[in-house]
């Protein structure tokens, strides 16, 4: 019979505890592993008080690392929701944290991005993501020299609106079954996204070539409209649809 169990060394143990319950406190539970202690992951507790800082999920971490535990580990930069950069699993939905307020309940369960190798804390590894990213080639190819402007109408740049605003924060990928099971084959709902931005662009001279690369039972096949990414996505586009405009290119082609 199949045993369906976490190895030894990934499971949970119980972590620190850092505060203590009171009016107004919120207790974050808080992925925490570092490679290099050897030791298993472990879940860290916060009691944090809301008063104390702004009120979205990445204001509480930053609460922590500034004041309270230095050692927390993530990524940030813009804390508008543009770079893409600190996409987590926060209460069982991957999202962004800077975009994500903290809700009302008295627990908050933060755990890295799933189905990635952890680097540190809350921080994935995305290498693959972007070795995939890079494989669709992620520029305007135009075919020639062009001296002049590359000049696009006004109906056609329509056509990039809600694909130009993915910040490839990997939080539809992550949360795609067919992604985790088969990440180093199917180029998962971002990377595709992706694809189909440059697909759509007038000015790229390159849709069958781009067609042709996609053409493969895993890269695009293996997404069997699940729609989980679609739901997660915390800019609100449509990866899902996305790829079924490129499954149609493909059948008119
Ligand atoms: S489609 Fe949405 S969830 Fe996916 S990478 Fe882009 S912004 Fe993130
Ligand atoms: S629609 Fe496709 S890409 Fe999106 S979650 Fe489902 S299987 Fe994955
Ligand atoms: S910090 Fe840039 S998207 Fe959240």
């Amino acid at each position: 019979m199949v045993e369906l169990s976490l190895p030894q060394n990934s499971k949970l143990t119980k972590g620190k505890t850092f505060g203590k319950k009171g009016k107004n406190m919120t207790c974050l539970k808080v992925y925490r592993w570092n490679r290099e202690s050897g030791s298993n992951p472990r879940i860290d507790e916060y009691f944090i008080n809301k008063k104390k800082f702004g009120p979205m999920i990445l204001d509480a971490l930053m609460h922590i690392k500034n004041y309270i535990d230095p050692s927390l580990t993530f990524r940030r930069s813009c804390r508008e929701g543009i770079c893409g950069s600190c996409s987590m699993n926060i209460n069982g939905t991957n999202t962004l944290a800077c975009l994500k307020p903290l809700p009302d309940s008295k627990e908050i369960n933060i755990y890295p991005l799933p189905h990635m190798k952890v680097l540190k804390d809350l921080v994935p590894d995305l290498t693959e993501f972007f070795e995939q990213y890079k494989s669709i080639k992620p520029w305007i190819k135009s075919g020639k020299k062009n001296k002049k402007e590359n000049i696009q109408s006004p109906e056609d740049r329509k056509k990039l609106d809600g694909l130009y605003e993915c910040v490839l924060c990997a939080c539809c990928s992550t949360s795609c079954p067919s992604y985790w099971w088969n990440s180093e084959k199917f180029l998962g709902p971002a990377i595709l996204l992706q694809a189909y931005r440059f697909i759509a662009d007038s000015r790229d001279k390159s849709q069958k070539e781009r067609l042709d690369f996609l053409k493969d039972k895993f890269k695009l096949y293996r997404c069997h409209t699940i729609m989980n990414c679609t739901k997660t996505c915390p800019k609100h586009l449509n990866p899902a649809k996305a790829i079924a405009n490129i499954k149609k290119l493909q059948v008119s082609s």
